[in-house]
């Protein structure tokens, strides 16, 4: 099984991508969050850092396309072939109202039209490798299948899928069986993608839907760094698995020093890590709340590293 690591905006960015990559495992491929362009323009343009050369050093991610036009790609595609990338991705699972009302993201799936003028426009000029993470729908599952034709039309590298549509957000049902339909009628290789957090989860996608041999995980690494090891088939006895979260938090901190400067816009990024993270610790819960209440570095430092030490 390929397992892939998920773009998590505020989450997977290079300080973790990197950290992760020298004390914890290699991912088959890393994906970086969006960045998001407009109108040919980048809509936040500090979102290209995240993708800078040398802030990837150890393996260089996936960059992901937010936008709905064609100029707005081409200005991706310049930014991406700057620093020599090969491949790159489109977001069309984005359920935010703010992107969804505006047609990008999940907000594209409505209009199937729109979505193959863009990919016969990107596959008409494009130096890329190209790929694409999506969504069912926005409303209803059954969306999926006028879009399947037009998928089909396009030399798409894979097809990432999170079964939800994007009414849902994060949350509920996770359509399976719409899923294992859909993967075999699209000719693409297919990674699926949502809430696999432990092996009984990846082993259930490999009964639903033998052919797909490549997962994306976000919120379960998060949770649990070692499933990716797991899944591998590498077991880790206590000692290295402490010893190797030392190493990665130790890596996130001294990497967040570089780009953040004071201990509160530090400690807001390093929070935001534990609100998925403290759920693989058997008191979650307390550990996640100390880690909440600290004001300094030095605290935050005392909270977790005294947590990670008396991991089970
Ligand atoms: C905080 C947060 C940020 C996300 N940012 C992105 C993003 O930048 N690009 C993207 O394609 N998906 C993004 N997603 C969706 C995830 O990549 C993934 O599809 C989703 O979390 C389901 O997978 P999981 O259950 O393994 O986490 C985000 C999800 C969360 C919770």
């Amino acid at each position: 099984m390929e397992v892939y690591l998920a773009p998590l905006q505020g989450l997977t960015d290079w300080i973790f991508r990197e950290s992760f990559y020298e004390h914890i495992g290699r991912f088959d491929k890393t994906f970086a969050p969006f960045i998001r362009v407009q109108n040919g323009e980048f809509y936040h343009p500090s979102q290209c850092n995240d993708i800078l050369p040398e802030h990837n050093t150890f393996q260089k991610p996936v960059p992901q396309f937010l936008g709905n036009d064609i100029d707005s790609f081409q200005r991706f595609e310049e930014l991406c072939l700057k620093h020599q990338y090969t491949e790159v991705n489109i977001n069309m699972g984005c359920p935010f109202i703010k992107v969804v009302s505006k047609e990008m993201g999940a907000g594209m799936l409505a209009y199937p039209d729109k979505v193959a003028d863009l990919l016969e426009k990107i596959f008409a000029t494009t130096n890329l490798t190209v790929s694409i993470k999506c969504r069912l729908g926005q409303e209803h599952s059954e969306e999926f299948k006028s879009l399947i034709p037009v998928f089909n039309d396009f030399p798409i590298e894979e097809m990432i899928i999170h079964p939800r549509v994007a009414r849902q957000m994060y949350k509920g049902e996770v359509h399976y069986e719409a899923f294992a339909r859909y993967a075999s009628e699209l000719k693409h290789p297919i990674c699926y993608n949502g809430d696999i957090v432990s092996l009984a989860d990846v082993e259930k996608i490999q009964a639903l839907s033998p052919q797909v041999t490549r997962i994306m995980i976000g919120r379960g690494i998060l949770q649990n760094p070692f499933l990716l090891a797991e899944i591998k088939g590498q077991g880790l006895s206590r000692e290295a698995r402490i010893n190797r979260l030392r190493g990665f938090h130790g890596s996130l901190i001294e990497r967040c020093k570089e780009k953040y400067s004071g201990d509160t816009n530090l400690l807001r990024r390093l929070v935001e890590l534990w609100e998925y993270h403290a759920q693989g610790f058997e008191d979650g819960r307390k550990i996640f709340k100390q880690v909440k209440k600290c004001n300094t570095l030095a605290k935050y430092e005392e909270v977790i590293f005294k947590a990670i030490n008396e991991l089970k």
